[in-house]
């Protein structure tokens, strides 16, 4: 649905967004991270057609950014960094403004006007000026009017910045259901967010892609983490972790005592899921098991990383 190739913005002293490339699916929430800087907002500006890229392309369901920009934009809906709202209109006259200039046949502009509203909780100031709105009220119009003409692709940045944190959960929410249809593709410095909406992620820094995939694939270690106490108590962490050591597969096992309850750490070399067998083990040893995970890098860790290892090479 979303295609990207090579796509960069020079500005005279800094390039914004270097050579990205990415691809979305069709019914996809993609989560688009990176620092304050790193190219989030150019990058989304670039694909809804506001401003051309310096070199690069970029399709929408299958239509160019810059040779088909009308094309394009009856099929995206946008939310900008800052709603484009006109402070002086109320919120249900902005709203059929916005319907009919992205082409909602008049008979439907009403009916379409008030669906969006109600969807994005702006119905109970319909009839107030958007200049006397809240912050997030502001929002929630601005996203009323990216969702109006139902576009397959919506651009959202930073949606929930401003929400209180019930219209957060609500917000998700809204998005998450509009799923499936639309493919969306949102920013965020909320990494929470990303775990609740997202499938799939793109991290940029620096103007670069850091990395892109599948959040299931990205954050997958091989191995498992174990929570076990001993009723007798243990002698040494040598005592814990001896019986996982011989485990065809495992490269290596620590323990940590954190309070009487014993965290071991079982790396593996191969995806083999070994959980069954490391129940077993404690169960066989009489010891008690509190938690028995798969293991998995945290996306926090893993923006850390990313993000800090482009500034250590100085660019
Ligand atoms: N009009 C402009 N002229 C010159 N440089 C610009 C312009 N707009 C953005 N930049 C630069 O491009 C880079 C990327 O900015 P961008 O707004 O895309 O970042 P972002 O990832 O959206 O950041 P944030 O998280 O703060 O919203 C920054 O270094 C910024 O200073
Ligand atoms: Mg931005």
């Amino acid at each position: 649905m979303i295609q990207v190739e090579g796509l960069t913005k020079r500005y005279a002293r800094n390039v914004a967004v270097d050579h990205v490339s990415f691809s979305v699916e069709k019914g996809q929430i993609v989560g688009f991270l990176g620092p304050n800087g790193a190219g989030k907002t150019t990058t989304m500006r670039m694909l809804t057609c506001f401003m051309p890229p310096t070199e690069g392309t970029a399709t929408i369901a299958g239509f160019d950014v810059i040779k088909q920009p009308l094309e394009v934009k009856k099929r995206i809906g946008y939310l900008p960094e800052t709603p484009p709202v006109y402070p002086d209109m109320e919120v249900g006259e902005y709203l059929q403004f916005v319907a009919r200039i992205k082409g909602v046949a008049e008979k439907d502009v009403l009916a379409r006007s008030q669906e969006v509203a109600t969807r994005c909780f702006v119905k109970d100031v319909w009839s107030k000026l958007i200049g006397k709105l809240s912050k997030g009220y502001r929002q929630r119009v601005g996203l009323a009017q990216a969702i109006i003409h139902n576009p397959d692709v919506l651009i959202l940045d930073e949606p929930t910045s401003g929400f209180d944190p019930k219209q957060i959960i609500e917000t998700r929410d809204l998005i998450k259901s509009l799923a499936g249809d639309h493919t969306i593709v949102l920013s965020t410095h909320i990494l929470q967010e990303v775990k609740a909406m997202c499938e799939s992620l793109v991290i940029i820094n620096k103007g670069k892609i850091a990395t892109s995939g599948r959040l299931d694939d990205l954050t997958r270690r091989n191995g498992a983490v174990l929570e076990v106490s001993v009723p007798e108590g243990a002698s040494s962490s040598d005592e814990i972790t001896a019986p996982f050591e011989g485990i065809e597969g495992v490269t290596a096992v620590t323990a940590s005592d954190d309070g009487g309850l014993w965290r071991v750490d079982v790396d593996t070399a191969t995806d083999a899921d070994l959980r069954p067998k490391l129940a077993q083990i404690v169960l066989g040893k009489g010891w008690n098991l509190y938690r028995l995970d798969a293991a998995a890098v945290s996306l926090d860790d893993m923006f850390l990383r990313l993000t800090a290892a482009a500034e250590e090479v100085g660019q």
